[in-house]
């Protein structure tokens, strides 16, 4: 019999940072800052509300689009927090979470030989899901330590090729967030252009110090060339569930919506029934920023007796740190080392850029228990 063979559309790619790091916590019983998941309970109203779904026989396919209802709540809280008004029908779809809507959006619009800006540090699915489909990653540094875009630099590396600019704000690793300067440099730089936007903000309502989270949905004449990706997983602590949504302009998403029938089709029906009721209640959202900035202030007061240097965090469950008054290691060593010898996994920045590039920097998630946190802490303050 002929071997089997295939080509791989991924050749690149190899086991994740995050499974290596989880792996290593496991193996050494070390606390788990590095990857990104909550150890507190979710809201227990929620986790009512979808019994109560089930027991009311929610239990079959909802629409493609998704629970009508939850799609009419979804609107009216965007007209409520951004003044833009979005139609139900036409231009939200609930999908299987949030790297689902992107890398749907990317596949419903990629053609091979795209090119698309990727800033880096960038959440890991992004350039594979530009790859599979064909496109060229056009791979743009954050400027350390702020991580702000340098809109030059991004006016420079557009050609007649470039289909899309992807974004994310609150950023996952840095907790760096765009401000209204960076939404006018992209208006200035996509008007009339075809190039469209990916507006990643999964962390959309973790964001802190009062900072108004700059959406994509605050601005219409953006939005007609966006898709924006959400994941009700993030935001509502229960990142198990795997359910997000994506938000684009109608003739965007009606293509979408050609992708996604033909692939996950519809989702979860009881938590989408779940999260219509919840999300009527205003503070469901509005006490998340207030709720995670505490666990922020708290992690960062902590931190203060280590000989970690803090980055600023502005937003998601991210903290980074340098820690140059403790070696000249590179990020992953120094980050494998601490699980080892000190029990705290943590992530090394440099796993988020294709390159490599370490500016010895580690995050850390403060989505956990007070507890979590303080007897993590209790561990890096041993390093010398
Ligand atoms: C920047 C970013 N985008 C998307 C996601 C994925 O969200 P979901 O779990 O809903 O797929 C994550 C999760 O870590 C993330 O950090």
């Amino acid at each position: 019999m002929a071997p089997i063979s295939i080509n791989s559309k991924l050749p690149d790619t190899g086991t994740s940072v995050f499974t290596i790091m989880s792996a290593l916590a496991t193996e050494h019983k070390a606390i788990n800052l590095g990857q990104g998941f909550p150890d507190f309970p979710m809201d227990a109203r929620l986790v009512a509300l979808v019994n109560e779904a089930m027991k009311n026989n929610f239990n079959q396919y909802a629409p493609m689009q998704g629970h009508p209802p939850l799609r009419d709540v979804l609107a009216e809280k965007v007209q409520s927090l951004y003044g833009t008004v979005v139609n139900p029908d036409t231009q939200i779809t609930i999908t299987p979470g949030g790297t689902y809507a992107i890398y749907t959006s990317l596949t419903t619009v990629l053609q091979p030989g795209d090119e698309v800006i990727v800033f880096e540090p960038a959440y890991d699915s992004y350039i594979p899901n530009v790859v599979i489909n064909g496109a060229v990653p056009v791979r743009i540094d954050l400027k350390f330590p702020e991580y702000k875009i340098d809109w030059n630099e991004v006016r420079q590396r557009i050609t007649p090729r470039t289909r899309m600019i992807m974004l994310n704000s609150p950023h996952n690793p840095t907790g760096a967030v765009l401000d209204e300067a960076d939404i006018a440099a992209l208006r200035a730089l996509v008007k009339d252009t075809n190039i469209l936007i990916l507006s990643d903000e999964v962390y959309e309502h973790l964001i802190f110090d009062g900072i108004a989270h700059q959406s994509i949905l605050r601005h219409p004449d953006l939005l007609e060339r966006s898709f924006v990706c959400f994941s009700f997983g993030k935001v509502y602590h229960c990142t198990g569930w795997k359910l997000g949504y994506c938000i684009a302009g109608a003739e965007l998403m009606k293509e979408f919506r050609k992708v996604h029938q033909f692939n996950c089709f519809s989702c979860h029906t009881p938590s989408q029934v779940a999260l219509a009721t919840f999300l009527k209640d205003k503070d469901s959202y509005l006490s998340l920023g207030p709720f995670l900035q505490q666990k922020r202030d708290y992690f960062q007061e902590l931190m203060r007796q280590t000989r970690f240097t803090p980055l600023p965090s502005y937003g998601s469950y991210f903290q980074c740190y340098t820690y140059e008054r403790i070696s000249t290691e590179g990020d992953k060593e120094l980050a494998k080392r601490i699980t080892r010898e000190y029990g705290v996994a943590s992530i090394p920045v440099s796993a988020f850029y294709q390159s490599g590039k370490d500016d010895k920097v580690v995050r850390f998630c403060f989505a956990k228990k007070e507890a979590t946190l303080a007897s993590a802490v209790e561990r890096l303050v041993k390093i010398p």
